[in-house]
């Protein structure tokens, strides 16, 4: 864990009405689990998404913001998906969170963010949040997901995951995990203020290991094929990927091929008291997810 210059000690969570935090992106894999756990510590979590949470929020409809933000001190946040820039979309609502109340920001960052590619603002969130006063914050820089392998991320067609990686390796991350560490942050915010926590699986695995591990979990054949990433980047852009998120795909996939990808740290432990998850307890704990892929044609 590295540890960023904190702002003034501004009395963050001082007043007595119950803590309230709004966490973005609360359908999704880290919001959704946040939600649950902040709920049974004592926060009440408002989720906020376009559909299906507690509030309607759209980064792109800032009339949604404000209302979105009522009563709230503390944030979960996630920024717009499929997108490398909203920097100035992000300023203008933190702008608007520290008028409205919020005191800590738990930012969902990248791993490695401060090597991300000029045009990609994950390190420009990153430093907007470090040039606050008005509020402290957390960075949650996170690996590969784990579950990329199981919600259609990184599909599975005809029993074979298609991904460049050179053979290289990557240390998965529960998202379970990413949110348990996210509800520590946002239980004791001055506890957290400042810190860079870099979010890894256990072990840095081969995409041929991490589709070994589903199949023998699963009993179903799984395996991985290796391809050209540009190849790759474009049958991304034809199935609908946003073009201007190609540079993210080239990032994140050229980091495993050229042997940087992510590799284990302490950082989920030190956090949260329990060993980060394995790949294998995790393929088992979302085994029913395998019941149902496509089997690789007889
Ligand atoms: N996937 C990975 O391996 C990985 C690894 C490290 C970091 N991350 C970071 O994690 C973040 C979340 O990515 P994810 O792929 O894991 O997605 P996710 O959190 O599972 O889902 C995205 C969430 O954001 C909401 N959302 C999407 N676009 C929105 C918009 N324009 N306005 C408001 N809400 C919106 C979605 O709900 P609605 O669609 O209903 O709005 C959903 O709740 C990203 O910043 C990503 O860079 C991902």
């Amino acid at each position: 864990m590295d540890r960023l210059a904190t702002g003034p000690d501004h009395g963050v969570m001082n007043n007595e009405s119950p803590p309230l935090a709004l966490v973005l992106g609360g359908t999704g894999r880290t919001g959704s689990l946040l939600a649950d756990r902040l709920a049974r510590r004592g926060v009440t979590p408002r989720t906020a998404a376009r559909s299906g949470a507690a509030v309607r929020f759209d980064w792109d409809d800032p009339a949604t913001h404000r209302g979105a933000l009522a009563g709230v001190d503390r944030l979960y946040l996630v920024t717009p998906t499929l997108r490398v820039r909203y920097a100035a979309q992000v300023a203008a609502f933190l702008d608007l969170a520290e008028s409205e109340g919020v005191r800590h920001v738990s930012y969902l960052s990248v791993h490695h963010a401060e090597q991300a590619p000029a045009g990609v603002d994950i390190a420009a969130v990153e430093a907007d949040l470090a040039s606050r006063h008005g509020l402290t914050h957390t960075v949650l820089r996170a690996a590969w997901v784990m579950q990329n392998f199981v919600d259609g991320h990184i599909p599975l067609v005809d029993g074979v995951f298609t991904v460049p990686s050179g053979g290289g390796r990557e240390a998965f991350v529960d998202a379970a995990d990413i949110a348990a560490v996210a509800a520590e942050t946002l239980l004791d915010p001055a506890g957290h203020a400042g810190a860079v926590y870099s979010l890894t699986g256990p072990q840095a695995l081969t995409f041929d290991e991490a589709a070994d591990t589903l199949a023998s979990v699963s009993g179903q054949a799984v395996a991985y094929r290796d391809i050209d990433q540009e190849t790759w980047i474009s049958g991304a852009l034809a199935a609908g990927v946003p073009a201007e998120y190609a540079v993210m795909l080239r990032w994140l996939t050229g980091s495993v091929i050229t042997g940087h990808g992510a590799t284990p740290t302490p950082d989920i432990e030190k956090v949260t008291g329990r060993p980060a998850t394995t790949f294998r307890a995790f393929a088992e704990r979302d085994a029913h997810a395998w019941t149902t892929i496509t089997p690789e044609p007889k």
